[in-house]
């Protein structure tokens, strides 16, 4: 068994193989002088291990490239961070189901898929193959304890996030709270005033996507506004869209850590052995 990644998921790839003990076969990725993508991998024995995060348009053809390069070789697909997972639904007339087309066109192509705090668990089924989806309240616990942080308070600024808020608050033995958040747009959300525990203490946001930052940043105005000592940041997938980092620091966030299925300065702690566990079926 090998394992291959498309061009931005090499770190976290070679992080996989270690993890198992398997050798990561480079690829080689270029493109054609339209901007067409090209890439050549090496000799595939029995079993590949295809690892790519669908970030964007190009990480999408890569994936697919790569996947087909990969034919005679029985592939687990590993989509650490699953982009177009939160269109997860019509929600608008004309609309296209983006999770189930993506999750169509990627299952027809691997006999395993395995997801890392995929935005809607329910969209597994989209595969149509075995699917698992990997949580890292374990790792991002660790992460959170080496900080070094005094009775942080774990807070989910939203409902989705509050399964991944109980799970690190368990593993260090933390307390948790959460917010009610409402989308306005794709820029835009609101969250609802509650009063929280957090006077003279430091504060962690949890969620599993970072994107524009806009969550994190209406959460710490009103944690500010509480009496907060500090806020610190924690997310699985940093998207960091825009200027999300410098609206992060600008509204006083201290520490902003990620994982590394979107790689980055920002990636703090690995997905490997999360996902290596997955793997193995333990
Ligand atoms: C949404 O439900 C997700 O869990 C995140 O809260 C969201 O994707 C964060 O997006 P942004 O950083 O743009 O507020």
């Amino acid at each position: 068994m090998r394992v291959v990644s498309t061009q931005k998921s090499q770190i976290l790839a070679i992080g996989i193989a270690k993890s198992l003990g398997l050798d990561f076969v480079p690829t080689i990725y270029s493109r054609f002088p339209d901007g067409e993508h090209y890439l050549k991998t090496g000799r595939l024995d029995g079993e590949t291990i295809v690892v790519g995060s669908l970030t964007d348009s190009d990480s999408l053809v890569q994936l697919l490239l790569l996947l087909d390069a990969c034919e005679g070789s029985e592939c687990t697909l590993v989509l650490p961070y699953m982009g177009y997972a939160r269109q997860d639904k019509r929600f608008n007339e004309g609309e296209p189901i983006s999770a189930r087309a993506i999750a169509g066109a990627l299952g027809r192509m691997a006999c395993r898929v395995i997801t890392v705090h995929v935005h809607e668990p329910k969209i597994l089924v989209h595969f149509r193959v075995d699917a698992t989806n990997v949580s890292l309240g374990r790792e991002i616990g660790s992460c959170l304890a080496s900080r070094g942080l005094e009775n942080p308070i774990i807070l989910a600024p939203d409902g989705g996030a509050v399964g991944l808020a109980r799970s690190i608050g368990s593993e260090g033995g933390w307390e948790t709270d959460h917010l009610i958040k409402t989308r306005l747009s794709g820029t835009e959300v609101k969250i609802a005033p509650k009063e929280l525990d957090v006077k003279s203490r430091e504060v962690v946001i949890v969620d599993d996507i970072i994107s524009t930052g806009g969550t994190i940043v209406q959460a710490a105005m009103m944690l500010r506004e509480q009496g907060a000592s500090s806020i610190h940041a924690i997310c699985v997938h940093g998207v960091f869209a825009s200027n999300a980092y410098s609206q992060l620091k600008e509204a006083g966030i201290s520490e902003i850590l990620a994982s590394d299925t979107i790689e980055s300065g920002l990636s703090k702690y690995t997905a490997a052995e999360g996902i290596a566990r997955a793997i193995e079926g333990c």
